[in-house]
This record gives C-alpha cells, structure tokens and sequence, in this order.
C-alpha cells in the first residue's frame, strides 16, 4: 500500500501548546479506533518508551511525561481503520481536539520517509527511534522462552542482523533513526529491552 506524503510540515495551532488529552480520553479514542490488539499492545509499548525517555533522559516531570506518552500512544492510532489515511486522519483528530502542536508534529514525523516530515524536536526524533526497533524486539521476545527476562543488547543484535526475522522491520530506518538521534545503536536497543512495558 503505498502511503502518500502528508504535504504539510506545520501541525496544530500554536495557541494550544501545553494542551493534552486525558488519560482516560486517550485510551478512549485508542479502544475506539484501534481494534486489533497486537497494534494496540505496539502503540502502549512505543507510549511506555516515550514515557521512560522523558524521565529518565529529558529530565521530565509528570506533566511532560504524559505528553510524550501520549505522542507514542497514538501514533498508529488511523493504522487500523485507515491504512490508507495513515497518519493523515490522527493528525486531523487532534488538531480539532486542540492538541498541543508538539505533540500532532511528534506523531507526523514518525515516518519520514512515508509522510515527508523531517524528525525535529527530541520528542520527535524518539518517537521515530523508538518505533520499528520495539517492533522487533517485541517480535524477539515472542519467540524467547520467558519472553523479555533476561534478554540481552547482544541478542537483539543478532535478531537485526537476520534479515528475515521480523523482515517487516525496516533496518535501514533503525539507523537512520539512531544517527538522527545521535544515539548509538547499541544504547537504544538496552533502552528498549530494559524499559519495557509489564503487564
Ligand atoms: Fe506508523
Ligand atoms: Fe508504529
């Protein structure tokens, strides 16, 4: 399916920084437009990330950590009902829910080679790091007896190198992500396996 540039790279209206969307209208509109689980579970995983990052890393309070939260959350929020539309439609729900800008252009550039919008802030270009690599370590710990316990930098690293394990997941935009981020590859990837969401 071929996924059209968002032609745009201005999101929301500035007049509404610092606006965000409950916890619980979040997870309202999440359960609403995001029926398949394991896309559910992706959206929590990259939100659980973002929220890790934003404390351990941005040196973020509560308030800060729910908005980055909230960017992972919804990312794929149209991916479900829309492919077609993706993430036109998210972006357009929150920009008429009078979300914080910040966070709509977050979410709009996670794709920069799809939607044609450069990562900018941290927030931004976390998200977009964050995004395919917990897809493959999700995928790792599928196939790992106790699943997350005990995995290690190493395995993940192994699992990358198989191009057909998780073939979905593109490498090329692991590290592309990392160098926009200026994170070694090897420092995103113990992130990831150590913060992951436990439910
Ligand atoms: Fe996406
Ligand atoms: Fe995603």
């Amino acid at each position: 399916m071929e996924i059209l540039p968002l032609g745009r790279t201005t999101f929301g209206n500035p007049a509404n920084a610092g606006n965000v969307l409950s916890k619980e209208d979040a997870n309202a509109l999440l359960r609403e437009w995001v029926k398949n689980e394991k896309l559910q579970l992706h959206m929590r995983q990259v939100g659980h990330l973002m929220r890790c990052w934003a404390a351990e890393n941005e040196k973020l309070d509560e308030a800060g950590q729910w908005r980055w939260e909230l960017a992972g959350l919804l990312h794929d929020a149209d991916w479900d009902l829309w492919p077609e539309l993706h993430c036109r439609k998210i972006i357009e729900e929150l920009e008429r829910l009078q979300v914080d800008p910040e966070i709509i252009r977050a979410i709009a550039s996670h794709g920069p080679r799809y939607f044609g919008v450069e990562p900018e802030s941290n927030m931004d270009k976390m998200l977009y790091a964050f995004d395919e690599l917990s897809g493959l370590v999700h995928a790792y710990s599928l196939m790992r007896p106790d699943g997350y316990a005990g995995m290690d930098v190493k395995g993940v690293k192994k699992r990358l190198k198989e191009k057909s394990f998780a073939a979905n997941v593109s490498r090329e935009d692991i590290q592309d992500a990392c160098m926009r981020a200026g994170i070694a590859q090897d420092e995103l990837i113990g992130f990831v396996v150590a913060n992951q969401l436990q439910h």
